[in-house]
């Protein structure tokens, strides 16, 4: 869970051309709330998200991620928590570095002290090829060319990719992730995260052992104690509080309309298969519309609309539109959110 408590955010303090961006917003999202944005030039948009990775600091306010308050966190310390993809494809991928290395290099992050970070095992490629044939654009044949040659588009698909893949963390991150991120006494938590892990383990020892003392043969045994591994690993799992929140500002706003619609696309299972909690500004109304559970519309810094569940669901671009002039009268709005693209 994310929470915006009265967030202030004023550019250019003191002066003459003083503004304020964000203007004591409250916003809370819920795991796996996937949220579009809208908004006219200057609404605050990209300030919000700029905010919540942690790019410059707000002045006032609290950010608080499970409860805990990230506000004074370094953005390189909240980039393990956060994937970004911004409009401009030049940004988000290392140009120089192959395919692979890319997603080498974003698939370690979370890893402390990995010297090599862009570093990969023959058993990751195969990983990264399957992801990226989910892809749909012909990527998992490019592993070995500089990321400098793809499409626009093709480097947004990878950019979504490199924000939200990630090798799992290891169980002792997850038990140190899971104290820091505990609402409430956390030296309570860490006794029971030590005992859950305990008893965990302890189950799965006992079950090893029956099945290496059962008359079963080696491959059969073999097998049995690697799903016996998977359980393990999954309840351990469920302790993880630190999947990405993925961040996107206009990802799409820069690729021809096709393309845009199939990065989008792409983005959309990506969020539904991982239940990721998702922050979306689109310039596009309709597209607003079509995806996510939740959309807000932003005026001004802060949050003037925000609406959710069955009540999105039978939104149209016309009430878009309607709402849209009442509550930002001022703002602009670029044609294309009107007209699509
Ligand atoms: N780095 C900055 N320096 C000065 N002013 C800024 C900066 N970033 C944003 N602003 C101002 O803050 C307001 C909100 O900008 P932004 O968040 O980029 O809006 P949006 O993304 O909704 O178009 C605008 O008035 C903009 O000019
Ligand atoms: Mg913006």
């Amino acid at each position: 869970m994310i929470e915006l408590r009265n967030i202030v955010k004023r550019f250019n303090n003191g002066t003459a051309s003083e503004t304020v961006a964000i203007d004591h917003l409250n916003l809370t999202l819920q795991e796996g709330d996937f949220i579009t944005v809208i908004g006219g030039n200057g609404a605050g948009k990209s300030t919000l998200i700029n905010i919540i990775a942690g790019s410059f600091p707000a002045d006032e306010g609290m950010i608080l991620l499970n409860n805990n308050d990230v506000s004074k966190m370094h953005e390189y310390q909240r980039a393990q928590y956060f994937g970004r993809v911004f409009q401009d494809p030049m940004v988000g991928t290392a140009t120089d570095m192959t395919v692979i290395e890319n997603l080498a290099l974003a698939y370690g992050r979370g890893k402390t002290r990995s010297l090599f970070r862009w570093s990969y095992r023959p058993s990751d490629v195969e990983f990264f090829v399957n992801e990226l044939k989910t892809l749909g654009l012909g990527l998992e044949d490019r592993l070995y060319q500089k990321v400098g040659l793809l499409s626009g588009g093709q480097r947004q698909a990878l950019t979504l990719l490199m924000a939200t893949i990630r090798s799992e963390p290891s169980y002792n991150k997850v038990k140190r992730d899971y104290v820091r991120f505990f609402d409430g006494d956390k030296k309570l938590a860490k006794q029971e995260i030590d005992a859950a892990f305990k008893q965990a383990f302890d189950e799965f020892k006992a079950s090893k052992k029956e099945v290496l003392e059962s008359g079963l043969n080696k491959e059969e045994k073999k097998a049995k104690i690697k799903e016996l591994k998977n359980v393990l690993d999954k309840k351990l799992r469920q302790y993880d509080v630190t999947k990405p929140v993925l961040l996107l500002d206009e990802h799409t706003a820069a690729l021809d309309p096709k393309t845009a619609e199939k990065v989008l696309e792409t983005t959309d299972r990506i969020v539904k298969e991982n239940n990721l909690t998702t922050i979306m500004i689109t310039h596009n109304m309709k597209d607003a519309i079509k995806y996510g559970n939740r959309l807000i519309m932003m005026s001004k810094g802060k949050v003037v609309a925000d609406i959710a569940g069955e009540e999105k669901k039978k939104l149209t671009i016309e009430t878009l539109l309607d709402m849209f002039v009442t509550n930002s009268k001022n703002d602009m709005l670029a044609d294309s959110a009107i007209f699509g693209d």
